[in-house]
């Protein structure tokens, strides 16, 4: 299993997204192409993917933004292929996110994960990720 960043967006790529993005999210439709490309192309996310004999298995992906306090990375839409699961494919996705933080100079990553999510709550505290005191909002725009 190979873990690289995308940076060119073609057929599989868009194929791939409309069978895991529906295994991560409900109520959120999959990327089109240009919306894939739209991350390709910002210096702001890096987008992971799985891959093994062509196959894409999964995705994550880091975003990285600099505030006043410094450089912020953020990991978001962690997802697994159902038939790829418990296999250290999303471990792989995490520690390749937490690398490529490191060597573009973040101090530290944030992510969240509802309780609900037993499999990637786990994951995350064995990778070494610690609950943070703290209170998420979310202000509903629609
Ligand atoms: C979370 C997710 C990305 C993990 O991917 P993965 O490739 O299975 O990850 P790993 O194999 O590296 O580790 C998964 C951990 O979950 C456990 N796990 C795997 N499948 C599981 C399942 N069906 N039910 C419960 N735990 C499961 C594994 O045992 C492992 O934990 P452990 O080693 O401490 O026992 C994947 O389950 C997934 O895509 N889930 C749906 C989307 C999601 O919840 N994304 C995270 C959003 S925050």
């Amino acid at each position: 299993m190979q873990i690289y960043e995308v940076t060119d967006v073609d057929d599989e790529l868009v194929r791939a997204f409309e069978r895991l993005i529906p295994q991560l999210s409900s109520s959120n439709p999959p990327p089109t192409r240009q919306e894939l490309q739209a991350i390709v192309d910002s210096p702001a996310t890096i987008l992971l993917v799985a891959e093994e004999d062509g196959y894409l298995y999964g995705s994550l992906t880091l975003v990285l933004f600099r505030i006043p306090t410094g450089l912020r990375a953020w990991i978001e839409d962690v997802v697994v292929d159902g038939e790829a699961r418990g296999k250290g494919v999303g471990q792989s996705l995490n520690e390749a996110a937490l690398d490529h933080a490191r060597a573009v100079g973040a101090a530290t990553v944030d992510l969240t994960s509802r309780p609900s999510r037993e499999a990637a709550n786990r994951l995350y505290q064995r990778l070494g990720f610690k609950a943070r005191e703290t209170n998420i909002y979310r202000f509903d725009l629609s």
